[in-house]
């Protein structure tokens, strides 16, 4: 299966570092053997959307997708309206918006859901914190993160993009040994193959402290398909480094 590497810029950028960042990576990015998608904070998707325009190397996405289909929904942003800014991808369930905008399984679900309707590929984050892991509730963790989507969009789970993100490694430097990343990684493929028969077509993610120096060994495991990458995808160099062992 081609390998996947998206970056999450999360709250980070400005219109001169974005231009500057985007142009370093179209002139030297090539043609990758992975799709790569770069997930930038919504007031930049205009910005973005022409920076991107005319080649297909670079995908666009978004951090978050409204529940919402439209309305009183002060702050939100619809997938309809990703779409007409060329949005491919929305993550959604990202663990920093499941803890400080306390977004339930099932909100994580919907968004998946209106992504999906308006031709949004979801990236599905689901994640144990490190407490949740000391406590040996890993697997039932991402089990049930995963269950709710899988429960709400059917057959449509064969259009997903899924990333386990242990928040314990998120921005700690604190990266899953390759060991433990595939061990949670089989544990969601199994539970996706009992959804649909095309489980393994559907890419399973990495994401929590992917660099440079230790992203090659984690996309040897068998069921790890890329890597969802926040930190490293704001340097050029870092992240064309992993675009080019993502093979
Ligand atoms: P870091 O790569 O900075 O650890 O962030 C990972 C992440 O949260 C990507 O969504």
């Amino acid at each position: 299966m081609k390998k996947f590497i998206a970056g999450n810029w999360k709250m980070n950028g400005s219109l001169a570092a974005n231009e500057k960042l985007v142009h370093e990576l179209l002139d030297r990015v090539g043609r990758p053997s992975c799709d790569v998608a770069v997930c930038a904070p919504s007031p930049y998707l205009s910005q973005l959307q022409c920076l991107l325009a005319n080649q297909d190397v670079i995908a666009l996405g978004a951090q978050n997708v409204s529940q919402h289909e439209s309305g009183a929904y002060t702050g939100d942003v619809s997938a309809a309206m990703l779409r007409e800014f060329g949005v491919r991808y929305a993550i959604v369930g990202h663990s920093e918006r499941r803890q400080h905008q306390a977004e339930t399984d099932t909100n994580v679900a919907i968004k998946a859901k209106r992504a999906l309707e308006a031709g949004i590929t979801p990236i599905v984050c689901v994640g144990e914190t490190q407490r949740e892991r000391d406590e040996g509730l890993t697997d039932y963790i991402v089990r049930r993160q995963l269950a709710a989507v899988v429960h709400l969009v059917g057959p449509c789970i064969s259009e997903i993009v899924l990333a386990y993100e242990p928040v314990w490694a998120i921005g700690t430097g604190k990266t899953a040994t390759p060991e433990q990343a595939q061990q949670v990684h089989a544990i969601l493929r199994k539970q996706l193959q009992a959804a649909t028969e095309k489980a393994h077509t559907i890419r399973i993610l990495y994401g929590g402290s992917m660099n440079a120096s230790n992203a090659a060994t984690l996309m040897t495991q068998p069921d790890i398909d890329g890597g969802l990458i926040g930190g490293a995808s704001l340097k050029a160099d870092d992240f064309l480094a992993i675009i080019g062992v993502a093979k």
